[in-house]
């Protein structure tokens, strides 16, 4: 499918209604019950200035978000595809162009993702070829970007975990460096030089071997550097500590936060931001083989820190642990963590929000600003140092496990631990929302890609 920017044409044009602002189809919205609120579409046939115009509500006018486009935007595509359209043209409501363009322009190509890799016959042909958009054709561009990269980071979550092994994801990194973008991997044996006995810990029960991957953007007259590092465990049975079987089936999105750094790193040849962006991840499967890491095991991290295991579950913080001792070398002026890190970061916030830790107020604020403005829901949460307590460890300089009270309070405040002194860091646990089980507006069931629009934001606006 591929996005060009024009004015309308062709057989079937979309357009947006506010709510109760009908005028010029009134009769064909009163005959189809259609009132312009949000979710409702209408189909109807003009003969003028087009034969099929798709409206899509947009609820009251006073209360338009772009985020209310990218939903309406998204329903108009699906009844297209319904519709077994080849094209169309999108005509945009009034108000911020280039916010527009680009959440209209998401919101289609979102809502039309498909993963059908293993399916031997693929049902529903996905005809919609052109969409023209008459917009600005920078930010038409620019949701095109946005969007592949998040389709990007579906198709690596949505993959099956025996597929998707820390191999494959090295190599996905590897597809990505191009024009701008470099990428070292590392194997076992660098893994185990740069002492990472985090990553090496988790990784002792599997057949699988580990992967460190490096990938970096450096842009030309770049002030800023900053370090996004992703968790990238492709599996998680728990280790021997073993999740029970339904805790353990959407286990293999446990590399979302991994996916969204190669997500990110691969669009930014496109969208050329000001700053140098290192990406970077750890990635191995967490595997109860006969040379697991073990309970009271002490591991050392890069940074020289030991870890003292209580839960060979709580797997994600040790091998953040090397990813995060890394990133600081590199002195960047700030680092994001982006990890599926706890389950009670989900009881928490539930399945469709972003909880997010931060040591720097300014960095939190524009990273909340960010999602917000990519309609991706994120909540602040406390680094309350008072439950430093629940990780002390009588062997080691902290336990990997604080219990189930705060976990994901104590998983951040566990993180911090690798993070030099004076770095603004954020840390974003997406163990909810990086997987879904039922559709959404511009996101299906599977992985969802989270946060790689707002980061990408972020990005930009340095
Ligand atoms: N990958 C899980 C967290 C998770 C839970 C992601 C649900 C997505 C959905 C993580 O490695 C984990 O197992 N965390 C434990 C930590 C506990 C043992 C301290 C958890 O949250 O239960
Ligand atoms: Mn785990
Ligand atoms: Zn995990």
């Amino acid at each position: 499918m591929k996005f060009v920017a024009g004015s309308p044409r062709g057989e079937t044009w979309v357009r947006f209604a506010f709510e109760g602002a009908l005028d010029d189809f009134r009769q064909a919205a009163r005959d189809n019950n259609f009132s312009g609120k949000e979710r409702e579409v209408l189909v109807h046939y003009p003969g003028k200035p087009c034969r099929r115009m798709i409206v899509a509500g947009l609820g009251p006018k006073d209360r338009f978000t772009p985020e209310k486009l990218r939903r309406a935007a998204a329903a108009a595509a699906q009844r297209a595809r319904a519709l077994d359209l080849e094209e169309i043209s999108v005509t945009l409501p009034p108000g911020d162009g280039a916010e527009n363009a680009q959440a209209a322009v998401e919101g289609i190509a979102l809502a039309l993702y498909e993963y059908k890799r293993y399916k031997s016959r693929p049902n529903g042909p996905g005809k919609l070829r052109t969409v023209r958009v008459d917009g600005d054709p920078e930010a038409v561009r620019r949701g095109e970007v946005y969007a592949r990269a998040t389709t990007l980071a579906r198709d690596l979550v949505n993959e099956p975990p025996s597929d998707c092994t820390p191999r494959r994801l090295a190599e996905a990194a590897r597809g990505v460096a191009r024009r701008g973008v470099r990428v070292k991997v590392f194997d076992e044996n660098r893994i185990r030089r740069m002492g990472m006995g985090g990553l090496l810990g988790v990784a002792a029960g599997s057949e699988q071997p580990p992967r460190f991957v490096h990938l970096s953007w450096r842009a030309p007259g770049a002030r800023r550097t900053v370090a996004l590092v992703g968790k990238g465990i492709t599996f998680d049975s728990g280790g021997l500590c073993l999740k029970p079987s339904d805790g353990m089936l959407h286990m293999k999105d446990d590399m979302s936060g991994a996916a969204a750094v190669i997500a990110v790193l691969s669009a930014l040849p496109d969208l050329r931001p000001r700053v140098n962006v290192h990406g970077i991840f750890a990635a191995t499967e967490n595997m109860p083989g006969g040379g697991a890491y073990k309970t009271r095991d002490v591991l050392r991290a890069m940074n020289g820190k030991t870890m003292e295991i209580i839960n060979t579950d709580a797997e994600g913080r040790l091998i953040l642990a090397d990813a995060l001792s890394y990133a600081s070398r590199l002195k960047p002026q700030a680092i994001v963590d982006i990890a599926t890190l706890t389950g009670a970061c989900v009881v928490a916030l539930g399945p469709e929000i972003t909880g997010i830790f931060s040591n720097d107020e300014k960095l939190r604020d524009r990273l909340l600003d960010c999602a917000r403005r990519q309609g991706e829901k994120m909540w602040p949460l406390p680094l309350e140092e008072e439950y430093w307590e629940m990780i002390k460890s009588d062997v080691a300089d902290m336990k990997n496990s604080g219990g189930r009270w705060g976990g994901a309070i104590t998983a951040a405040l566990f993180l911090k631990e690798f993070v030099d002194e004076g770095i603004p860091w954020a840390h974003l646990d997406i163990a909810g929302p990086c997987l879904v089980e039922s559709d959404k507006p511009y996101r299906p069931a599977g992985g969802t890609g989270v946060m790689v629009r707002t980061l990408l934001r972020w990005l930009e606006e340095q």
